[in-house]
């Protein structure tokens, strides 16, 4: 387990969504806003990835976190709006862009502390983490140097998946929207025959160990933890305890806060001990996927296996992919 590094925060003030902070030493970070009592807080860590891995549900079940502060909305700063610079990523997230709103987040800070476990005062001091999420990091080569230029001690979390899955579930979220019109095989296999089309972004997102070997010149493998996002369904207690203990939060998530709805068929949570209510995701997360044919789902088991391989090596893990239908 990596050390915490210096990141010390005297007192978070307002908006605890949209990285506010003060008297803050943090690693790399660039601190020329930091010279007055008051400075808006960067994230700690971020969930880089992937794409359809299992993210919205590992944001969620961390804001169940007293501790955790986090904005809802994807926030794209390194590939997007790198240019606005770090005092933008610092400030702008408490105002949701397209409708002008203050985010939910902003302003929880009391009741959060309401909410803090009493059994780690001892190593509470009574701050949150704050960390955002935006899958498509993971797959952006710009990213990592720009991430490492603000932080190079930040920590990193990738939620991944057998990427045959992840890739189908990509393309249903594509075809929901009304991006293509065209089938799976028609999309997967080049003119109809069997070789498949590496260049679609849904198959090339789940070559995990090439986008890998672009962030171990950064940051070491001790630096980025992986969730598995099969058990983050089926175990999410676990998932989440390993998080909790990656990013050196005191022990908060149980089994009280998940119930696995059958409709649905994923875990929901309840948020508060005295919700009644377990909330599950809404409908895009677990949409139905198309029933693809056992050659389709033979021929991209076989095409990931030599990346499957080569990510349990750089990683260490193997996580048994592809996944047991
Ligand atoms: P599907 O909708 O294809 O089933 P992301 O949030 O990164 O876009 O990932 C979406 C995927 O998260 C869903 O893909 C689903 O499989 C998975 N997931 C994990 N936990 C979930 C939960 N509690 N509710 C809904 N989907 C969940």
């Amino acid at each position: 387990m990596p050390q915490w590094p210096q990141v010390f925060i005297v007192f978070v003030v307002f908006c605890g969504g949209c990285f506010l902070e003060s008297s803050v030493a943090h690693g790399a970070v660039d601190l020329s806003a930091s010279d007055t009592k008051t400075v808006k807080r960067l994230p700690q860590a971020i969930i880089i990835g992937v794409k359809k891995g299992g993210t919205r549900a590992l944001l969620e079940y961390l804001r169940l976190h007293p501790n955790i502060s986090a904005p809802g909305p994807e926030v794209h700063f390194f590939d997007r709006y790198h240019d606005r610079g770090l005092n933008w990523y610092r400030g702008s997230k408490c105002v949701d862009e397209v409708s002008g709103r203050f985010l939910a987040v902003c302003g929880e800070q009391t009741a959060a502390k309401n909410r803090r476990p009493k059994s780690n005062a001892a190593d509470d001091d009574g701050e949150q983490m704050t960390i955002e999420k935006t899958p498509c990091y993971f797959v952006k080569r710009e990213v990592p140097a720009r991430i490492h230029r603000m932080s190079s001690a930040i920590k990193l979390i990738v939620v991944v998946r057998d990427p045959s899955t992840r890739a189908i579930s990509d393309y249903t979220q594509s075809f929901s929207k009304g991006r293509t019109k065209r089938s799976f095989d028609e999309m997967l296999f080049h003119d109809g025959k069997e070789k498949i089309n590496e260049r679609w972004s849904a198959v090339r997102i789940g070559m995990y160990a090439k986008h890998l070997s672009k962030w171990l010149p950064y940051f070491p493998l001790e630096q980025i933890h992986f969730v598995n996002g099969e058990e983050l369904i089926n175990n999410p207690v676990n998932e989440m305890q390993a998080v909790e203990r990656f990013l050196g939060l005191p022990s908060f998530i149980s089994d009280d806060h998940f119930n696995f709805n059958a409709t649905k068929g994923f875990p929901c949570v309840k948020r508060r001990h005295t919700d009644t209510d377990f909330r599950c995701l809404g409908a895009t997360k677990g949409r139905t996927h198309p029933s693809l044919s056992a050659r389709t789902l033979q021929l991209l088991n076989q095409f990931y296996a030599r990346h499957n391989k080569l990510f349990y090596e750089m990683t260490g893990r193997d996580f048994g992919w592809p996944e047991k239908l």
